[in-house]
């Protein structure tokens, strides 16, 4: 994956800051390599894609490549690639190599990926802990296993192996959580081309084209922008497919009267956006289409009234659910009282996901959803997280409803999600992805 030129001193701060919590825990050697090449069929290979805590620590976009970080009195940030080669670079593209990577992304030195076997075993001599992805890859804990026994056996001269290993990315998840300006830009742009992306889906949708059709002019509203890659597999799914949560863009023809519900959103230099808008295939939504719509409406509204500093992570998606059971007993889909409702969780037969999930490098993005350390008492268990000022997550109430004899037939097979990302500000919270309309109205005037 190619990723334009850009600032790169965001990432080294990071390996500062990585640094610094390294030597809080009495220092040591961190080790992360980026992601493999996967094939796809044959000599075919996937779209490459780094790994994400790789990426946000160096800014380094090819394969083969590793981050060592040694935090001890001072610190040293080293990077392991590929080495320059004609012969490949005539073939598969540009390297950067070893020398004007140390020198274009800041490491203190840059070795070619196959010295590996050499170096680790010295850098990791003498040093009182690893911080290393823990039990993660198999490939990896063989490596370790390989380096720390050349170490072990060089005891007789004096050098000793670390005696503890800390989760590397369980550090790097707690600190992608809360995202600096620059993540922040790259997200907020991200949303941008994927709210256009919905605006272009839209305006194309008309009875007869099919699911195909529509993810097409997603995918090249994200191109034609400069985004790499679909943050996941977008979904296009048009009347009872909405109703299936993980449903892919498929060749079901939109129909006339039917709804269309999109869940599609681009990658943008490593960064994720996540959008859903549902909407009418033919432009104007009936009745029963609208009357569920403006209830997962209000849910949305109802939670992002509860996405700002100080309140929990749960706090909106109670407030979404409160919103939903009392619409779904108002109109039929269910009986009793909201706090019966509540409390049975009937409401799970039509809205059985939760209200949102952490945004950022990936999709579903790392993060503890509870606050860190120990739960307060052995009854209790750790409270949902605060959010805070940098915090990046989606807010994505639905209703789902499939066909029943106890369901009122005028809803049957409606499927409707509403999603937007939102970043957490000083006061409340601002929703990056809409560029896109949300209200019933604006929809349909925007389809007309
Ligand atoms: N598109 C994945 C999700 O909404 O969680
Ligand atoms: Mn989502
Ligand atoms: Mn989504």
């Amino acid at each position: 994956m190619s990723i334009p030129a850009q600032d790169l001193s965001p990432f080294a701060a990071r390996r500062k800051r990585l640094m610094d919590i390294m030597r809080t825990r009495g220092g040591g050697i961190a080790i992360l390599p980026t992601a493999r090449e996967a094939v796809r069929n044959r000599d075919a290979e996937f779209p490459y894609r780094f790994d994400s805590d790789f990426f946000y620590l160096t800014g380094f976009p090819e394969p083969e490549a590793w981050v060592v970080l040694v935090a001890g009195r001072e610190d040293r940030s080293i990077l392991f690639c590929r080495g320059k080669n004609l012969e490949r670079e005539i073939w598969d593209g540009y390297r950067i190599g070893p020398e004007a990577a140390a020198d274009q992304f800041g490491f203190d030195q840059a070795f070619p990926v196959e010295s590996l076997a050499d170096e680790l075993p010295k850098l990791i001599a003498d040093q009182p802990a690893l911080f290393v992805p823990l039990a993660g890859d198999r490939l990896f804990d063989l490596s370790l296993r390989t380096w720390l026994d050349k170490v072990r056996a060089m005891g007789r001269s004096g050098a000793t192996a670390p005696g503890c290993a800390h989760d590397l990315r369980a550090i790097l998840a707690e600190m992608r959580l809360v995202k600096d300006a620059s993540e922040i830009d790259t997200m907020r742009r991200a949303g941008a081309i994927s709210a256009g992306a919905h605006v272009r889906a839209m305006r194309a949708t008309r009875p007869g084209l099919r699911e195909y059709e529509i993810e097409a002019e997603l995918l090249h509203e994200f191109r034609r922008h400069g985004s790499q890659s679909v943050a996941y597999n977008s979904i296009v799914a048009t009347g009872h497919n909405a109703c299936v949560l993980h449903y892919r863009a498929g060749d079901a023809e939109l129909k006339d009267g039917d709804l269309l519900l999109i869940d599609a959103g681009c990658e943008l230099d490593g960064y994720a956006s996540d959008i859903t808008r549902t909407f009418p295939v033919n432009g104007r939504f009936s009745g029963p289409q609208r009357a569920l719509y403006d209830i997962v409406l209000e849910a949305q509204k109802a939670a992002t009234a509860h996405t700002r500093p100080g309140a929990r992570w749960n706090d909106g998606h109670e407030a979404a659910v409160r919103v939903l059971a009392q619409g779904m007993i108002d109109e039929g889909l269910l009986s009793g009282t909201l706090d019966g409702v509540l409390e049975s969780q009937h409401y799970t037969r039509f809205y059985m996901h939760r209200t949102g999930h952490w945004l950022g490098m990936d999709v579903h993005d790392v993060g503890d959803y509870r606050e860190p350390g120990a739960p307060p008492s052995a009854d209790e268990t750790r409270p949902w997280r605060m959010l805070r000022p940098g915090m990046v997550l989606t807010i994505e109430p639905g209703i789902y409803v499939r066909p029943a004899a106890d369901v009122p037939e005028r809803f049957w097979d409606i499927g409707i999600r509403i999603e937007d990302d939102a970043v957490v500000t000083e006061t409340g919270c601002e929703l990056i992805t809409r560029g896109v309309p949300v209200a019933a109205d604006e929809i349909e005037a925007l389809m007309s």
